[in-house]
């Protein structure tokens, strides 16, 4: 990489030669070199800023890579050699996706398998026609859309976060499997291909082999590895690498080509794409499931990473008819393997203190390999997690508790967080250590820990500190999520820099980083070692960038219990404005029930929703947030789903069986379009959706005036 450094290393002495070191010796330098390497990272990268030459900080990374290579155990996901060439995204232009690049529901059991089936064919109320899937290896490796205008590549991009991704192009040109431009005579103008960047496992092992002769950087799996590779400034490097594509989905197309997915498979072909081999018809749950059982049993020794299999109704205009839940799609579902296992030991608990108070035990292991990947950490989830106790109060490993030192059980499935399921009593050393729960926060103020109340008021498992506001981890927390990508996305405020300003008493709260620019000449950041004029210029434009905010994002980032993206996506969409939502807020916590209701006919919005937005406005603490904060940005109204049929904007209150489809399949549509759908009439419902044997729902629309529909006049005003 190029860096320009304003300042040479410091003379250091001579250390001793890699091929020289104890693994111990080894194990605290690789530590030592781990950390050095992040924060010269982040100086570069985030704050471009570097403190270092690129002479040394290449001698760095050089020894880092020695180390590992002859230590392989060392190397972990969380490593920076891991990271090589996953530069923080900014280096890489955003792409975003004209359609959104969304993933699939994951399936491990047989009967959820079953479920899904079902729910296809109740959805879509079929009779004696029958549904047949495509059936596909699930690819370990990287989704990628390429984007083509008049059969010519013009951009490559990366998932990204779904709706935005970066921009490989250059380094996507590089591989053979790849078209630069569609065969064909006659492809459509517009046509995004998707599917799967990866590395062959042969290819991976010889990459590492070179890796170690070299001193670069070792992988820890194909998927780090050909991710590694995709993602360098440098496209020689990606050339040099083998990396492989199979096309499988698709993005905007300005005309389809073929009317199923299999169809639309053997069309990539045409194209000039590389499919998966293994993709096979299946016309029933059990094809399915024997399909599922062949390809486990040939998992080791295709050339390839797979985990799991993917099935899509083939038929399109029924993927379409199915549509999304949120962010995956009814029509799909990816059947994983199972989990992989593990043993090693576990050497200590630590207590984490989450943005809302909640104790995290985290058990740090031994690192072993589970699944192609080390790992290193796993939730302990809570105390009686540890104990051998269930949250249904049942024994838990047959009663078999967790003690610091014991030989332990991990188990990883696909992106799940690693979990200790076993606990080898025989392997119990004499000095194994119970873990005593902590009483008191490990924070400043040792504020005493409760077990919360569940839903019915008896003692809950998960412990919390009880300082609320006052504890500076909850703040800590809270600030993080505040800067964090999918909030206000604030570069140049990391985890690191928002703990060092806390602890500093330069910000304390959100409002805070909006006025750091003014309070600036009594601050001095600039004098702050790590901090130079450039990054604290980058630093203050990256936070006024961010003044005006998607009403989504700020809702996110107010940190509500329950509030996640997709539901503060939810309450964004259904309440317009901030104005709204706040005013709803606060009726909210006033227990004014017509605003409960309200905000319970939103979609995807239930009471424990309702219950966290009212205690959340309920505090004078959070209003006083609030307020300081709202003075500081502009919060952008949310844009309405895009539609221009006749029901967008309105209420619709479906009552009575319906004859043409599912109650489902109704709302999922009206949704589609733009509407709202609720489960009770009041005087702001617009439609009344009424088939045989409505009752009360219809006596109410009476009531209040609302125009009532059959099921046929509802299908025509939405003109389907
Ligand atoms: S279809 C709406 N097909 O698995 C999502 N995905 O969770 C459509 N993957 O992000 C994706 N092999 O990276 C699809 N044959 C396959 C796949 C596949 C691997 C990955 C993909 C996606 C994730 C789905």
């Amino acid at each position: 990489m190029a860096k320009t450094a304003n300042k040479p290393a410091k003379a250091a002495k001579p250390l001793p030669a890699v091929a020289d070191l104890t693994k111990a010796q080894a194990k605290v330098e690789h530590k030592r070199l781990a950390l050095e390497i992040e924060t010269n990272d982040r100086l570069y990268h985030q704050e471009d800023a570097p403190k270092i030459t690129d002479a040394a900080y290449d001698a760095l990374r050089q020894r880092f890579n020695a180390i590992e290579a002859r230590f392989p155990e060392f190397v972990s996901a969380e490593s920076p050699s891991q990271k090589v060439g996953a530069v923080p995204s900014g280096k890489f232009k955003k792409v975003r996706h004209a359609l959104p690049m969304l993933s699939l529901d994951n399936a491990f059991a047989e009967e959820h398998v079953r479920d899904f089936v079902g729910r296809i064919e109740r959805f879509l109320k079929l009779k004696d026609e029958e549904i047949a899937f495509s059936a596909e290896p699930k690819i370990d490796g990287l989704s990628m859309s390429l984007r083509y205008e008049g059969g010519e590549l013009v951009t490559a991009a990366t998932r990204g976060d779904g709706a935005e991704g970066e921009d490989v192009t250059a380094n996507i040109r590089t591989l053979k499997d790849v078209p630069q431009k569609l065969k064909g005579r006659k492809v459509p103008a517009i046509c995004e291909v998707r599917g799967e960047v990866y590395m062959t496992k042969q290819a991976f092992l010889a990459l590492n082999e070179r890796q170690k002769a070299e001193g670069g950087t070792i992988f820890a799996n194909p998927r780090n590895s050909a991710a590694g590779s995709l993602r360098q400034k440098d496209s020689s490097i990606t050339a040099s690498r083998p990396l492989g594509f199979f096309a499988y989905a698709w993005g905007e197309m300005s005309e389809m080509p073929e009317a199923t997915q299999t169809g639309m498979i053997h069309w990539f072909e045409r194209c000039g794409f590389h499919t998966n081999p293994l993709t096979k018809l299946c016309r029933s749950v059990d094809e399915l499931l024997a399909f599922h059982h062949r390809i486990e049993e040939q998992r080791a020794k295709l050339d390839y990473d797979i985990d799991g299999v993917v099935y899509k109704v083939d038929r399109i205009d029924w993927q379409q008819r199915l549509g999304f839940v949120s962010r995956t799609p009814r029509w799909g579902l990816a059947h994983k393997f199972p989990a992989e296992r593990a043993m090693t030991v576990l050497r200590d608990i630590e207590i984490q203190v989450g943005r809302t108070g909640s104790f995290t035990p985290v058990g740090k292991l031994e690192p072993v390999g589970v699944g192609g990947v080390i790992v290193q950490n796993v939730t302990l989830h809570n105390e009686d997690y540890i104990k051998g106790i269930g949250g249904d109060g049942e024994p838990l490993r047959e009663g078999r508790d967790i003690r610091i030192g014991d030989t332990v059980v991990v188990q990883r499935a696909g992106d799940v967080i690693p979990q200790i399921v076993d606990v080898v009593i025989d392997k119990r050393p004499k000095d194994a250590k119970e873990f005593h729960f902590p009483k008191k926060c490990p924070c400043s103020l040792h504020t005493d820990v409760v077990r919360e109340e569940t839903a019915t008021g008896e003692e809950g498992a998960r412990a919390r500190c009880t300082g609320e506001f006052a504890c500076p981890y909850q703040k800590i927390e809270h600030l993080k999520l505040f800067c964090s990508r999918r909030a206000f996305d604030i570069e140049g405020l990391g985890e690191k820099q928002i703990a060092y300003f806390f602890e500093q008493g330069i910000v304390k709260e959100p409002a805070d980083i909006f006025t750091l620019a003014a309070r600036n000449a009594k601050i001095k950041l600039e004098e702050i070692e790590g901090y130079g004029e450039t990054s604290v210029k980058n630093l203050f434009n990256a936070i006024e960038e961010r003044r005006r905010i998607a009403l989504e994002r700020f809702i996110y980032a107010l940190g509500m219990r329950h509030v996640g993206e997709t539901t503060a996506l939810a309450l964004a969409r259904g309440y317009g404005s901030w104005q709204a939502f706040h005013d709803a807020g606060l009726k909210v916590a006033d227990g004014d029930e017509e605003s409960m209701a309200d905000m319970d006919a939103l979609d995807q919005i239930g009471d424990t929703v309702i219950k966290s937005v009212g205690a959340y406005f309920g505090e004078s603490h959070n209003r006083g947030i609030v307020e300081r904060l709202t003075k500081q940005v502009t919060i952008l109204d949310a844009e309405k789903p895009k539609s221009n049929s006749a029901i967008a904007g309105k209420t619709v209150v479906f009552t009575g069986s319906l004859e043409k489809m599912t109650r489902d399949e109704a709302k999922a549509t009206a949704e589609r379009l733009g509407a709202k759908v609720s489960g009770s009439v009041s005087k702001k419902t617009d439609y009344v959706v009424a088939g045989p044997g409505a009752g009360s729902k219809l006596a109410e629309a009476q009531k209040h005036g609302v125009s009532v529909l059959t099921e046929d006049e509802w299908l025509r005003l939405i003109g389907e």
